[in-house]
């Protein structure tokens, strides 16, 4: 049957293969982008509709995701894709060291990969429990994981700090919304060929990890909630 997907940052990258995806299944999709005109591929696909949202502006992200959730009938499943790192807010750069850290530009990342996914839940959060099959997947990052700190690459305070912080949230969520048999999973999608990825050098392609994740989020159930899975299923450490 049909499903009501929320997909944040859903104009490029992962989201916009999330979005075609479950587009080219017959799902109804909302995708949220921070500029319309800008989202021409998004807004050509089947049963997809183009919805404003910035998850930095954050009094506005709950109403925005209401009103939306609304428009869609009703929502069965949440994908927060959208996320910036160092490279995508004003002096960044100062979070990739505790030599140059800056507040503002740590508090820019928090603001979007935190709370704007926990507010685009608490947006939807009453169709969610009215669906038949509520569900929520979190776009972590292997950077979040703690037990298995990757030492290869960069410490990066700001998006690595957020992706852990946005990993416990999720945990958290299973846990609060267990009695009302919503499952949460954070999922790391992989080293992917996209802008925030590696370009041409990454692993992986955004389709590939798209898929994965959507079946992820076929199987999930209150079983497997408050996990914490690579793209392809496999169980990661917090
Ligand atoms: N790429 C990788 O290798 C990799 C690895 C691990 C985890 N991830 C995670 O995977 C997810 C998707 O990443 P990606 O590679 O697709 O990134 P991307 O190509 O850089 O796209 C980022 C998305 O986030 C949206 N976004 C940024 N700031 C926003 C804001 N203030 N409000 C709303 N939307 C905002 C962007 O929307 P606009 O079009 O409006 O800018 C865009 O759709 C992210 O959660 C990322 O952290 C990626």
């Amino acid at each position: 049957m049909a499903e009501r997907v929320i997909v944040t940052g859903a104009g490029r990258g992962l989201g916009l293969c999330l979005a075609r995806a479950l587009s080219a299944r017959g799902d109804l999709v909302a995708g949220t982008v921070r500029d319309p005109s800008g989202a021409g591929d998004l807004a050509a696909l089947p049963g997809v509709t183009v919805e404003q949202l910035d998850l930095a502006d954050s009094a506005s992200v709950a109403p925005a995701v209401a009103a939306m959730a609304d428009r869609l009938g009703g929502v069965d499943l949440i994908i927060n894709s959208a996320a910036v790192n160092a490279m995508s807010v004003p002096d960044g750069r100062a979070t990739l060291s505790v030599r140059t850290m800056q507040a503002d530009p740590m508090l820019d990342i928090f603001r979007v990969d935190v709370v704007g996914a926990l507010l685009v839940v608490r947006g939807a959060l009453d169709h969610l429990v009215a669906s038949p099959r509520g569900r929520v997947v979190n776009v972590t990052s292997w950077l979040g994981s703690i037990g298995g700190y990757a030492t290869d690459s960069a410490v990066n305070y700001g998006y690595r700090s957020a992706k852990a912080a946005l990993n416990m949230a999720t945990r958290a969520l299973a846990a609060e919304l267990q009695p009302d048999g919503i499952p949460a999973v954070a999922v790391n999608p992989g080293w992917m060929r996209t802008a925030m990825g590696g370009g041409d050098h990454a692993d992986l392609a955004p389709e590939d990890s798209a898929a994965g994740i959507i079946a992820i989020a076929d199987a999930l159930d209150m079983d497997g909630t408050g996990r914490f899975l690579d793209w392809d299923g496999a169980e990661r450490p917090y």
